[in-house]
C-alpha cells in the first residue's frame, strides 16, 4: 500500500508518502483498491495537532474504488464492485488500499461515478444527516449557512435547495464566490462582517429556524442572537480555529433553542446505519438528477502538500480529491 503518513504534527512537510505492506481484510470489513481519497479541512487541523491523534496516523475520511477482498461475515458485496466508503472510525483514507467496516461502505450506483461518489460522501451525507434527520427542513424553513463556499457549506446549501427550502442565506468570507453560491441555491449571500447589518440591508428578518456553523468564533456568537423561537444552531466544525465560546443556558431555556453538535465520525461509530442512510439518499438524489455534486478538483497523491495548502488558503470551492 502507498499511503500518506503523519508522524509529527506540523506544516505541509510532515505529509510523507510511504510504501507499506498491504493491509489484510478484517472480519466484517471489505478491502478497497482506492481510486480517489477525499481531502477535508479536518485533515489539516489533525496534521497541525489542533485535535491531537496518536502518532503516526494516516489522515482521510472518505475513499472510492473497487472491492479487492471481502471479510468474514460480510454480505451484499462482490469482488470488483465499485464502492464508496466513509473511513470515519479510524481515518486512513489517504491510502491506495484500505480495509473499512462494511456498514460504512455503499455501492456506487448507476448514474454516479467514483469521483463524484468520493466527492460527496462525507460532506453531503453530513448535510443530509443535518437537514433530513437532526433538523428536518421544509419549504418554509429559514436557513443560514456559514462557511458556505467550503466543502460542507456548499453541501448544506445544495441539500437545502434539493429539499425545496425557499430561504437559504449563505455567509462567506470569499465574496468572489457569491455568484457561485447563488448558482447552487443560496437565495442571499452576505459577508461575515456586521452580520446583522448585512442581513437588514438585504431586508431579511433576523430570525432563523436553522443555522449551520462550520466556522465558529464571532460568527457563532452572533448566530446565537439570530435564532428564531425553537431555532436550532448546529455546531458542525471550527474552520476558524479560534477560541471556544459559551452560550446563555437561560436564553436556550426560555426560547426553546436547540444547540446541536454534529460529529459525523462519532455518529458513524454509534449509529452507522443512520449515517449510511444519509449517504444512500445523497447518492440516489445525484443519480436521479435532484442534486448536483458541485465542483470536484483532483490532484495526484504526490501533490498532497499542495492539496493541504490550497485548502488552508481557502482556494477550494467544493471538494478536493487525491487520485491514486
Ligand atoms: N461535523 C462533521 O461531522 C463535519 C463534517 C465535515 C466537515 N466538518 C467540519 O466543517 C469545517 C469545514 O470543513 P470543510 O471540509 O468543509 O472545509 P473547507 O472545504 O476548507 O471549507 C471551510 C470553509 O470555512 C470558511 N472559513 C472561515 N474561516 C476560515 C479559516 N480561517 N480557514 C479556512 N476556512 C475558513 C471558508 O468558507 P468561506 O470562504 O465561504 O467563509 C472555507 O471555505 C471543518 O471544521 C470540518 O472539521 C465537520
Amino acid at each position: 500500500v502507498r499511503q500518506v503518513e503523519i508522524d509529527a504534527y506540523g506544516g505541509l512537510d510532515v505529509l510523507q508518502i510511504k510504501e507499506r505492506e498491504d493491509p489484510a481484510v478484517m472480519a466484517g470489513e471489505v478491502l478497497i483498491d482506492v481510486t480517489y481519497a477525499g481531502v477535508g479541512l479536518i485533515d489539516a487541523i489533525l496534521r497541525e495537532g489542533m485535535l491531537p491523534l496518536p502518532l503516526p496516523f494516516v489522515p482521510g475520511l472518505e475513499v472510492s474504488g473497487h472491492i479487492r477482498a471481502i471479510g468474514e461475515g460480510v454480505q451484499g458485496f462482490k469482488i470488483g464492485d465499485p464502492v464508496v466508503a466513509m473511513t470515519l472510525l479510524r481515518f486512513g483514507g489517504y491510502a491506495s488500499v484500505v480495509s473499512v467496516p462494511a456498514q460504512s461502505v455503499l455501492s456506487v450506483i448507476d448514474g454516479v461515478d467514483l469521483k463524484t461518489a468520493a466527492g460527496v460522501i462525507v460532506n453531503f451525507a453530513t448535510a443530509q444527516f443535518i437537514l433530513g434527520d437532526l433538523a428536518p427542513v421544509g419549504a418554509a424553513s429559514r436557513i443560514l449557512v456559514h462557511g458556505a463556499s467550503g466543502g460542507l457549506g456548499t453541501a448544506c446549501v445544495a441539500i437545502a435547495k434539493a429539499h425545496g427550502v425557499k430561504q437559504i442565506v449563505a455567509t462567506t468570507s470569499s465574496p468572489a464566490k457569491t455568484a457561485y453560491l447563488k448558482s447552487i441555491g443560496a437565495t442571499t449571500v452576505i459577508g461575515v462582517k456586521d452580520l446583522k447589518a448585512s442581513l437588514e440591508a438585504e431586508g431579511i428578518d433576523l430570525q432563523f429556524d436553522i443555522i449551520i456553523d462550520p466556522v465558529g468564533g464571532d460568527l457563532r456568537t452572533e448566530s446565537f442572537d439570530l435564532l428564531a423561537l425553537r431555532g436550532k444552531l448546529l455546531i458542525v466544525g471550527g474552520a476558524e480555529q479560534g477560541e471556544d465560546i459559551a452560550f446563555s443556558s437561560k436564553a436556550i431555556w426560555l426560547n426553546n433553542y436547540e444547540i446541536i453538535g454534529v460529529n459525523i465520525g462519532g455518529m458513524s461509530n454509534a449509529e452507522p446505519a443512520r449515517v449510511a442512510k444519509a449517504g444512500s439518499i445523497v447518492l440516489d438524489m445525484i443519480a436521479t438528477g435532484r442534486l448536483s455534486a458541485g465542483p470536484i478538483a483532483v490532484l495526484p497523491v504526490e501533490e498532497v502538500g499542495e492539496a493541504h495548502r490550497r485548502l488552508e488558503a481557502k482556494e477550494i470551492t467544493g471538494k478536493l480529491l487525491l487520485q491514486f
